[in-house]
């Protein structure tokens, strides 16, 4: 198997301070790895510094066998590698065609291609990105995403807002997607359950420290322990809208409340 993705020994932060510490993993071609971990683990971190939007510290991420290290940001997607950040980033006051377009041309890419996967948005190429729904956004991002026919897809909590039934529909499409062009998937996720149903393997961060990886078997005999060791009340494993907690330092053993109410204000399709 091919690695086209070898995080080694890294340490990453932000002002000098390291938020992921002596981090090892590897993303081969045709495979989905999900990086798990609560809020403030390090998750997104890991992502930006993988896109050289963040400075790598100590050790080295070499994406297609080159070093990360001097290499400026733009030129990752031209390089095949495409990331779905964490915010969306969609251009929100033009279409989802223009949306689109922009991106196929930042990176020469293929846009019917990338709406293939996505059939739902052909009806909506005409509306302006900030009037879809959530999980319309989503789509959207993705499919800008796949306009550069990326050899390695990172995306940023997929799931960030979104209802876990819209979340289930979108995550097979990474499994087409890596089936039919044996590109690679790392997938930052919340939702335990919903990102080991579609990945093959795991690895959960957990305060910037690796605590635990393996197969998507291995981690999830373990994920009761998992959880109630190290997500608390910000882990979402079960069918609730979203429950994520705002405080990036939420205590990492605080016990779940089973009686917790969902949050009623939570929009299901994420905001407009
Ligand atoms: N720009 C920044 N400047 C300083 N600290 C930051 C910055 N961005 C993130 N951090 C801190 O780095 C740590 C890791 O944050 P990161 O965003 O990587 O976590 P995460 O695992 O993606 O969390 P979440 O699930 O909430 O998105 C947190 O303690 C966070 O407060
Ligand atoms: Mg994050």
């Amino acid at each position: 198997m091919t690695a086209l993705l070898e995080i080694d020994g890294l340490y990453s932060g932000y002002a000098g301070v390291a938020m992921v510490r002596d981090l090892n993993l590897t993303v081969h071609a045709g495979e989905i790895v999900a990086l798990l971990g609560p809020n403030g683990a390090g998750k997104t971190t890991t992502l930006l510094t993988t896109s050289g939007l963040n400075p790598v510290m100590k050790g080295d991420i070499r994406v297609f066998g080159r070093s990360v290290r001097g290499r400026p940001a733009h030129r990752a997607p031209r390089e095949g590698l495409a990331h779905v950040l964490e915010d969306r980033s969609l251009f929100y006051q033009l279409t989802v065609a223009e949306n689109l377009r922009l991106a196929a041309a930042r990176s020469r890419g293929d846009l019917d291609r990338a709406l293939s996967y996505f059939p739902a948005l052909e009806p909506l190429l005409g509306r302006r990105a900030g009037l879809l729904s959530g999980g319309e956004q989503q789509m959207l991002a993705m499919a800008r995403a796949l306009t550069s026919k990326p050899r390695l897809l990172m995306v940023d909590e997929m799931s960030l807002g979104l209802a876990p039934v819209i979340v289930e529909r979108l995550l097979p499409v990474l499994r087409r997607i890596v089936d039919d062009t044996g590109a690679g998937v790392l997938l930052v996720e919340q939702h335990v359950h919903l990102a080991l149903e579609v990945a093959d393997r795991a690895a959960v961060l957990v305060h910037g420290d690796l605590v635990a990886s393996g197969t998507t078997a291995e981690i999830a005999g373990r994920a009761a322990a998992l959880e109630s060791t190290y997500f608390g009340a910000g882990a979402r494993t079960d069918d609730r809208t979203d429950d994520r907690t705002d405080d990036p330092k939420a205590a990492p053993d605080a016990v779940p409340d089973a009686d917790a109410e969902p949050d009623l204000d939570a929009d299901p399709e994420g905001s407009r």
